[in-house]
């Protein structure tokens, strides 16, 4: 059962789930009006797993070779989320092109975190990139996914400056820092209904819609 006055998420992480823990301990905290309803990841072992079921959420593994095509192996994990409850999908490490089957299911109800200052350095090894790249500030973005990887509408970004004799995992762990605040900060905006998207822009309402989400 929903509870109400919160949202229900659903998580999907391939990796070790700092964010997924980060988010987790904000709702547990009370400091997001949200629930993790169920946590799904295409890597059996993934440490995220784990973490969720520490915190007695539902751990439920996809895995790809399973299906045929992206498109079976999205509704296969829209038949989870829908299961749950789910009415927010956050991606957190999740390392997969999301495809137009779970973009329908899902219409701007799915976010994702990036450790870039996007437009700059989507795609793989983000802080690597922005490291050769030799930029003085990085950075961390939160935005709502759409068909092109890590290019969706803007809802929130930090700054993080880079520091000589960083290295991809030194900066890779400042930035993960930032992750982990903005993140849980983007989803209480979402569950509060204060985000309206025109366009690329997104724009932070100071008043609350009842049923939360994206106006
Ligand atoms: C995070 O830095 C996240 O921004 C990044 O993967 C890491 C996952 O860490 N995501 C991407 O690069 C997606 N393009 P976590 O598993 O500890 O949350």
């Amino acid at each position: 059962m929903k509870q109400v006055g919160k949202i229900n998420i659903g998580v999907l992480a391939s990796g070790s789930g700092t964010n997924l823990q980060a988010i987790i301990d904000a709702a547990e905290a009370g400091r997001i009006d949200a629930e993790v309803r169920v946590v799904i990841s295409d890597v059996a072992k993934a440490y995220a797993l784990a973490r969720a079921r520490k915190a007695g959420i539902p751990a439920v593994f996809v895995e790809r070779n399973m299906f045929s095509s992206r498109r079976e192996f999205e509704g296969a994990i829209t038949a989870v989320l829908n299961e749950h409850g789910v009415e927010l999908v956050c991606l957190a490490g999740f390392m997969r092109i999301i495809g137009k089957a779970l973009l329908d299911a899902f219409p701007n109800r799915i976010i994702n975190i990036h450790p870039a200052l996007l437009p700059s350095f989507p795609g793989l090894h983000a802080q690597k990139q922005a490291l050769e790249h030799g930029v003085k500030i990085a950075g961390c973005t939160v935005h709502v996914v759409d068909v092109e990887t890590d290019h969706g509408p803007i809802i929130s970004q930090a700054a993080v400056e880079v520091k000589e004799g960083d290295t991809p995992d030194t900066l890779a762990d400042r930035i993960l820092r930032e992750e982990h605040r903005i993140y849980p900060e983007a989803i209480q905006l979402f569950a509060h209904g204060r985000l309206r998207i025109e366009g690329r822009r997104v724009y932070i309402t100071n008043h609350e819609s009842r049923n939360g989400g994206f106006e």
